[in-house]
């Protein structure tokens, strides 16, 4: 980074598998920025929830869960590792079964309340990329740079099939899991996943990483400038 430029926030929104979380680890690291992935928080708290045998869907038990559980992200050369009760977590929390109950505790407005409030302070101070669903909606509406990264459907249940090892046979049943995950995350109540006016859309479904990486970094680098 030249000096004297500002230390931004930035914001990256989008649907599970569109390469989100791929493009915000490059560019924390060509940007000498601290990656934040929130989703992991709404997993923790998922996984959480998942292995004391709390329902998903009541509010209060898992905000009462929520506010006992001691977990930290930490800033880690390959991206962001995850504690809780002071073990490494990260590895547990990229399971099937922690997104299918991330996406559930998600909807709950407790959770998010309690969540967006450490993402705040988590970033508050600029430096910092983070990635989710509401990032440049509701946890920085003032972000310095906003993106809504995207992909197709059958190009995510591609990407998916090759990070799990999975056959093409399976590619149909991947597609419609992320489908109906894509409506929950933007059917749901409070804070759907949406494009706002004042994000840029990058479909990364034509693009290599390091296309969209490059397309971005310079969007951004041309903002700390200004
Ligand atoms: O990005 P991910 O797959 O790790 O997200 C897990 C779940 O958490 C996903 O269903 C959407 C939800 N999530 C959210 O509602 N808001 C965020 N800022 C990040 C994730």
């Amino acid at each position: 980074m030249t000096g004297g430029a500002r230390r931004l926030i930035v914001a990256i929104d989008g649907p599970a598998g569109a390469g989100k979380s791929t493009l915000a680890r490059a560019l924390a690291r060509a940007l000498g920025y601290t990656y934040v992935d929130s989703g992991a928080m709404y997993r923790v708290v998922g996984l959480a929830a998942r292995a004391r045998g709390i329902d998903p869907a009541d509010g209060a038990a898992v905000a009462e869960l929520l506010d006992g559980l001691d977990f930290a992200l930490r800033p880690a050369p390959e991206g962001q590792r995850v504690l809780l009760d002071g073990r490494d977590v990260t590895d547990e929390l990229r399971t099937p079964a922690a997104g299918e109950w991330a996406s559930r505790v998600a909807a709950l407005p407790e959770v998010r309340q309690r969540l967006v409030e450490r993402q705040r302070r988590l970033g508050e101070a600029g430096g910092v990329v983070m990635d989710g669903r509401d990032i440049g909606t509701v946890v920085f509406p003032g972000a310095d740079c906003k993106f809504y990264v995207t992909a197709s459907a059958a190009e995510r249940a591609r990407r998916r099939a090759r990070e799990i090892g999975a056959p093409a046979s399976d590619l149909p049943e991947i597609q419609r899991d992320i489908e109906a995950r894509d409506r929950r995350d933007s059917e749901r109540v409070h804070a759907p996943l949406r494009a706002a006016a004042d994000m840029e859309t990058i479909d990364t479904t034509g693009l290599t990483a390091d296309e969209a990486v490059g397309r971005v970094l310079a969007r951004v680098t041309e903002r700390a400038k200004a």
